[in-house]
């Protein structure tokens, strides 16, 4: 059994996680600057603060294990808020989490740290998990900043750290795209505890995607690290929720993301 802290606990994936973690057998720390909707259960502890306050890092992170680095903006959004809340937050959780000698995180980055690479998006298996990023925004910038941030601190401090590529969350799949690019909340909860499996210091950067039939994506730098995603959009659907599925921009792996003006809140 393991302690994890999970920043960003109260979003929309952390709520998600919460569940399957502890069924799993592990307790959890959850960071939020909000309070999270559900209630903190048995093997739960909250804390109130930001992934920028240096005081409730540290609060946080007593008899911690591993960290799950979800807090953040998620989409794209004005560059010095981007920047205060990936890049400066991130920072701080990694300075923060090798201070207290917590040597293994899971860094919640995105498709759209590579969301304009030019690889087709009908070729199954074209884009490896730790592809060069291209990002698609400045959001994805911050993502793909926070990549770098994970190799820094995995080389400097011998820390494990898995920065995951997570794509488009749900409980289902909600869109064309979805269907080749979800990840869905199993897989993701699956992708954390081969994180918390891991030994050796290293930084990885992985597609935290289910096992979705004929994805560009390539899976097997997640199962170098004994990541085996096993859920699939196009089964997670029947054909006629299939047919229903609203069409998106298929051009890129970022989707619609790629004709965002930058720096524009989409909130
Ligand atoms: N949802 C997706 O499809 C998706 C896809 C790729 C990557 N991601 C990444 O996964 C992470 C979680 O996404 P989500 O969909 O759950 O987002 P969300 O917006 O639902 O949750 C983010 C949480 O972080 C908290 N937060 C924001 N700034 C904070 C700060 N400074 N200190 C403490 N808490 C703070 C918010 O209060 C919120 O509860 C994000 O980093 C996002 O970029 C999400």
């Amino acid at each position: 059994m393991a302690t994890l802290l999970i920043t960003g606990a109260a979003g929309r994936i952390g709520t998600a996680l919460r569940p399957r973690l502890l069924a799993a057998g592990h307790d959890l720390v959850l960071l939020d600057e909000r309070t999270p909707d559900d209630p903190v259960v048995a093997g739960e502890r909250f804390v109130a603060g930001s992934v920028n306050d240096p005081a409730a890092l540290d609060d946080a992170l007593a008899g911690v294990d591993t960290v799950v680095h979800l807090a953040g903006i998620p989409t794209e959004a004005a560059w010095n808020d981007l920047l205060a809340a990936n890049l400066t937050g991130t920072k701080n959780v990694l300075e923060r989490a090798a201070a207290g000698g917590v040597l293994r995180v899971l860094l919640a980055s995105s498709i759209h740290a590579v969301g304009r690479v030019p690889e087709p998006l009908d070729e199954p298996g074209s884009v490896p998990g730790d592809r060069l990023p291209r990002p698609d925004t400045y959001y994805g910038v911050t993502k793909a900043g926070m990549e770098l941030l994970g190799s820094l601190f995995a080389d400097r401090y011998d820390m494990s750290i898995v920065s995951a590529r997570i794509g488009a969350f749900g409980e289902q799949p909600s869109s064309s795209r979805a269907l080749l690019m979800w990840s869905s909340p199993d897989d993701l909860a699956r992708l954390v505890l081969a994180t918390v499996d891991l030994r050796e210091p290293g930084h990885h950067v992985v597609w935290a995607l289910s096992r979705n039939t004929g994805s560009p994506a390539d899976l097997t730098a997640g199962e170098r690290i004994g990541f085996v995603p096993s859920d699939d959009a196009f089964h997670a659907l029947d054909p006629d929720a299939r047919a229903d599925l609203p069409p998106e921009d298929l051009r890129f792996l970022g989707g619609e993301m790629v004709s965002l003006p930058l720096g524009r809140s989409t909130s």
